[in-house]
């Protein structure tokens, strides 16, 4: 019985890393993450590891025949590869220098000579020389174990094959950092704007995008280069004692050091390093975000070795987050899903740290007030990494004349409701409650999202319209609607219309947790609805709960404990959720989590035709046990088909994508094996 279920298990998960595969380099149209295809290759081959006699002929993980390598093996860096502290100031740097000392029991006078190199924004490579011969590459990945992507590493031009020069070590690991060039990342984006092809977002997302394609022909179109700056393992060969020699024999044996490293003398010689590097930095074809000052001389640094997986001989100093000038077009009143009302600037649109930034948020009153933030300043903005855009300052030698302060509305701008700020709050609130319309549409985005009732395709625009029309008052209204209404309204099809009444029946089953989720109760988020669930397993307990019981609940304080009870004591609520119920909306009392295994979980099935020994709707309940998802027909992105007797097109269809088909039988045997 196990080993019938392992077998398809292995059979699924071949034909659906298959299907992966082809999306990903064939169709360039990925449905799945990374991460989550690297789960399901790994989950392969363990299982075929386990039971190689249930391998597939030509499975995806041996990589044979006329795929690309398909797969990012994981390899283990027996080094692991490891991050780096930062200092922003000279203050930062000096401590850095004294605890050194200290470590070292040097004298402050006895000046430490640091390598000063660039640190290179882009993504972090290992790549092993054996005998001269380059054998692999990894990606750095969680610094312990990365991905093997020796075959893309390979395209890289800059990266010898072989190591020039003589007296190498048997096994050489070098480190250093991949790079797109902004020539050849501007270059590569404007062909690909002209092909109406995709564009990368910075030159750092195009390396590392780049070294992660699975079929190396793509990536030999990328214009990549390399930097090295270090060495990991290196076997039968003393290297040089100082980091700096270290660098010019890898030099000698043809491997990219940049030519702007150099030696310098305790702080100050960083220090001048760093200004002039400051200046520089714009002549560079490539991005970097900062400098790195190394300890020079290996035996010191092996005495300092590392704190929390940084080495105490290393430092970033970080260039300040690049900032540009804009203009405050406007300053508008944007309306949340709880009436919360957030001052947004709008400014001239300017690119920064890799995007186009149009609208910056101000939080609250108080932080435009603080940075008295008026239409028509001139600010400065930035954006350091991928974090949001933030507004540093406004400019007041730019200020116009003509400048008002900026107040908080007094009614909100979408229903003229009246605007209150709680006193001790720093947010304040449109009272339209779903009267709001902008509060009614954010609300029913929160119920058919897809971590509430995750309703498939009820879009933005689709809630605008029916909210509109007042077809869309509460969330009950959503099972109450028709094919034929939606088939009336913009741009909806028939067979678009379709689909979403079958989500619309398809997210009734769901889970007690997603249900509360669903609410959109004041600061009741996804964990502390599933602590909800687990304590109180049954809704109708949970709306007789008092405040004191409920901060019983761990993660449940007294402000949560009170938005629930005003939530629940509500009329309008409560009604909504007696519809919600009456329509079916229903949950099932075991919670998913306890079951043994989500095997399906994220997977897509279609249901097709009559089952003789349970429901429609019991087989969607079981399958959403799993983990699973239902749609209503079969595309592309359906995993599997579970077909009845009679079952019709969808068969075909299924056979033409080659989807896997499931009947009945074989599907009890999985859930009962799972379950
Ligand atoms: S040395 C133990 N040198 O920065 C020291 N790293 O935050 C490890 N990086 O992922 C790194 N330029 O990819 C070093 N000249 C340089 C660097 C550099 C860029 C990256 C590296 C690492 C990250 C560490």
């Amino acid at each position: 019985m196990v080993e019938k279920s392992v077998k398809q298990k292995i059979t699924r998960l071949t034909s659906s890393i298959r299907n992966h595969n082809h999306l990903y380099y064939v169709m360039d149209e990925p449905e799945i993450s990374d991460y989550e295809y690297d789960k399901l290759f790994n989950e392969l081959r363990q299982l075929e590891i386990k039971y190689p006699e249930f391998q597939a002929n030509l499975s995806p993980t041996q990589n044979v025949g006329a795929e690309p390598s398909s797969a990012f093996k994981s390899i283990e860096h027996a080094l692991p590869m490891l991050s780096l502290g930062n200092v922003f100031k000279r203050k930062e740097l000096e401590d850095f220098d004294r605890r050194a000392h200290e470590r070292l029991e040097l004298p402050l006078n006895q000046s430490i000579s640091y390598a000063c190199e660039l640190k290179f924004d882009g993504t972090a490579v290992s790549v092993v020389y054996e005998e001269g011969i380059l054998t692999r590459a990894a990606t750095r990945g969680d610094g312990k174990k990365g991905e093997d992507v020796t075959h893309n590493v390979r395209t890289i031009k800059s990266l010898p094959f072989e190591l020039q020069g003589r007296n190498h070590p048997s096994y050489l690991e070098v480190r250093g950092e991949v790079f797109m060039p902004l020539s050849g990342f501007n270059n590569f984006n404007k062909e690909a704007l002209s092909n109406n092809e995709r564009v990368f977002v910075n030159p750092r997302n195009a390396a590392a995008g780049s070294l992660r394609q699975l079929d190396p022909t793509y990536t030999k179109k990328r214009p990549l280069d390399i930097f090295f700056y270090g060495v990991g393992i290196v076997n039968d060969m003393e290297l040089p004692a100082k980091h700096s020699d270290i660098m010019s024999l890898l030099s000698k044996w043809g491997l990219k050091i940049c030519d702007e490293n150099v030696l310098a003398d305790g702080v100050d010689g960083c220090m001048n390093f760093y200004d002039q590097m400051i200046k520089k930095r714009h002549t560079f074809d490539y991005d970097i975000d900062g400098l790195v000052y190394k300890v020079d001389q290996i035996s010191h640094q092996n005495k300092l070795g590392f704190v929390s997986r940084a080495p105490r001989w290393a430092t970033a100093h970080k260039f300040p987050a690049r900032e540009e000038y804009t203009i405050i077009e406007a300053i508008e009143f944007q309306v949340g899903r709880t009436g919360a009302i957030t001052p947004v600037a709008k400014v001239k649109p300017v690119f920064v740290g890799g995007v186009t930034i149009s609208n910056i948020t101000l939080h609250n009153m108080d932080e435009l007030h603080r940075k008295d933030v008026r239409v028509g300043d001139t600010v400065t903005i930035r954006r350091a990494g991928d974090v949001i855009p933030e507004l540093v300052k406004v400019i007041l030698s730019k200020r116009p004349s003509d400048t008002n302060i900026v107040g908080m509305p007094k009614t909100c701008p979408v229903c003229n409701s009246r605007i209150i700020r709680v006193v001790g709050e720093a947010v304040s609130r449109c009272t339209g409650g779903y009267e709001c319309r902008a509060q009614r549409i954010e609300y029913l985005k929160h119920f058919v999202s897809r971590k509430a009732m995750d309703i498939d395709g009820f879009g933005v625009k689709l809630i605008e319209q029916l909210v509109d029309s007042e077809r869309l008052l509460t969330p009950d209204h959503i099972y109450t609607l028709n094919e034929n209404e939606l088939c009336s309204l913009d741009r909806v099809a028939t067979k678009t219309a379709k689909n979403i009444i079958q989500a619309v029946i398809d997210s009734k089953v769901t889970s007690l947790s997603k249900f509360i989720y669903s609410l959109g109760i004041r600061e009741v988020g996804q964990t502390t609805a599933d602590v909800l669930e687990d304590f109180y397993k049954d809704l109708n307990t949970l709306m007789l709960a008092s405040e004191e019981e409920l901060q019983k609940v761990p993660e449940v304080g007294p402000i949560v404990a009170r938005n629930i009870v005003a939530f629940f004591k509500n009329e309008n609520n409560k009604n909504i959720i007696k519809n919600l119920i009456s329509c079916g909306v229903s949950w099932s009392h075991k919670p998913t989590k306890e079951r043994k295994e989500q095997i399906l979980l994220g997977k897509v099935v279609v249901i097709t035709g009559s089952f003789s020994s349970s429901s429609r709707e019991q087989l969607k309940t079981h399958i959403k046990e799993l983990g699973g998802k239902i749609t209503g027909s079969v595309s592309k992105k359906t995993d599997f088909l579970l077909a009845g007797s009679d079952p019709g097109l969808k068969v075909q269809k299924a056979l033409e994508l080659n989807i896997e088909i499931i009947d009945e039988g074989k599907f009890f045997e999985l859930y009962k094996a799972y379950n």
